[in-house]
């Protein structure tokens, strides 16, 4: 049975979208535009839509939104839009945000750029689903569906109008999306490595202290590392953020092998829970111990590595584990190679 774009499941969460606190990280494997006349909205919070394979055509309240693969968008709580698939399946995931809304990071030191610079945020112009009939904004008015999230549960009701009738917008309330590629790689010109945050693209802050985040979307793309004689990788660490990472394909060449389902195990993402023991690999500590400490370009598979660090303790849903094995071994990782959603 085809699965469109209300069919995300619940991959983990935090706090509680009626006292508006915390987040859920949602999964969708979508195969399916969404049905003619039905549109969808989180009234539980803001959507980041990760998509890790594939485009998502997103007409939205405000207007249109292609999202490729290696973009990312932004949908505001409460704001209708409709999802189709323009090349075909799509999978990501879906980060909302139950409280505040998203921003770029401060940049202290760093300056007035870099990082995920504002010039590169694309917002949409309004494409009012209609037509003028003598100097009038007519809808194309019939039966729509309107399906909502609101705790979580899914909604529906029905109206006899077009929800897509905007003619004209302005304000500060609106969806976005953003070309990962565009996004301004920092790091360490000399020797050390330094914290993952410094690949924030954008943060939630939860203003419970200084610097502190309900969540931090960040990535690990495709950069040079400069060493001089030390050792490259991340600590092996603990830390009191908890981590939900996963991959997202970068490459956007169709023969990419990863684009052919190849060597690529599409649903993996992990999990460290706050204070828990994570890093490298023994393999990858030791190949890192071995490696020449000179210049390279890293993160060139084609794939990107993304986090999400959340202040909160993730919950993992009943689905999630009841659907995804457990990699025993030592990663932790949650994995299968198809969804049964
Ligand atoms: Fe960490």
């Amino acid at each position: 049975m085809g699965q469109d774009w209300t069919n995300a499941r619940l991959l983990a969460h935090s706090g509680d979208a009626y006292m508006k606190t915390g987040l859920a990280v949602y999964i969708f494997a979508i195969t399916e535009d969404m049905k003619d006349a039905r549109a969808f909205s989180s009234l539980d919070g803001d959507m980041l839509i990760i998509p890790q394979q594939g485009a998502l055509d997103i007409q939205t309240e405000l207007g249109n939104l292609l999202v490729r693969q290696n973009e990312i968008a932004v949908i505001p709580r409460g704001i209708r839009h409709r999802v189709t698939l323009p090349t075909g399946q799509a999978r990501g995931y879906i980060c909302e945000l139950f409280q505040g809304h998203f921003r770029l990071p401060e940049l202290g030191p760093i300056g007035s750029c870099s990082l995920a610079n504002v010039r590169d945020f694309q917002i949409p112009v309004a494409a009012f689903d209609g037509t003028l009939q003598n100097g009038r904004a007519c809808g194309n008015n019939r039966q729509w569906q309107i399906v909502s999230r609101f705790g979580g549960r899914l909604f529906s009701c029905t109206q006899g109008h077009t929800p897509f009738d905007v003619a004209a917008w302005n304000g500060t309330y609106y969806p976005y999306k953003y070309d990962l590629a565009r996004f301004c790689v920092l790091g360490s010109a000399l020797y050390d490595h330094p914290d993952p945050s410094l690949f924030t693209v954008l943060t939630a802050p939860s203003y419970r202290e200084p610097g502190t985040g309900v969540v931090d979307f960040a990535i690990i793309p495709p950069r040079w590392n400069v060493m001089e004689n030390t050792y490259w990788l991340p600590y092996y660490h603990r830390n009191t953020m908890t981590e939900f990472s996963g991959p997202i394909i970068s490459n956007q060449d169709e023969s990419c092998k990863w684009n052919q389902g190849l060597e690529f195990q599409p649903y993996g993402a992990s999990v460290a829970s706050a204070m828990a023991c994570h890093g490298a690999s023994n393999g990858e500590h030791i190949k890192a111990g071995d490696q020449a400490t000179e210049p390279q370009k890293v993160g060139t598979e084609g794939f990107t590595i993304f986090l999400l660090e959340t202040e909160c303790p993730l919950s993992i849903s009943d689905w999630a584990i009841q659907e995804f094995q457990v990699d025993g071994q030592t990663s932790g990782i949650l994995h299968k190679t198809r969804p049964s959603l």
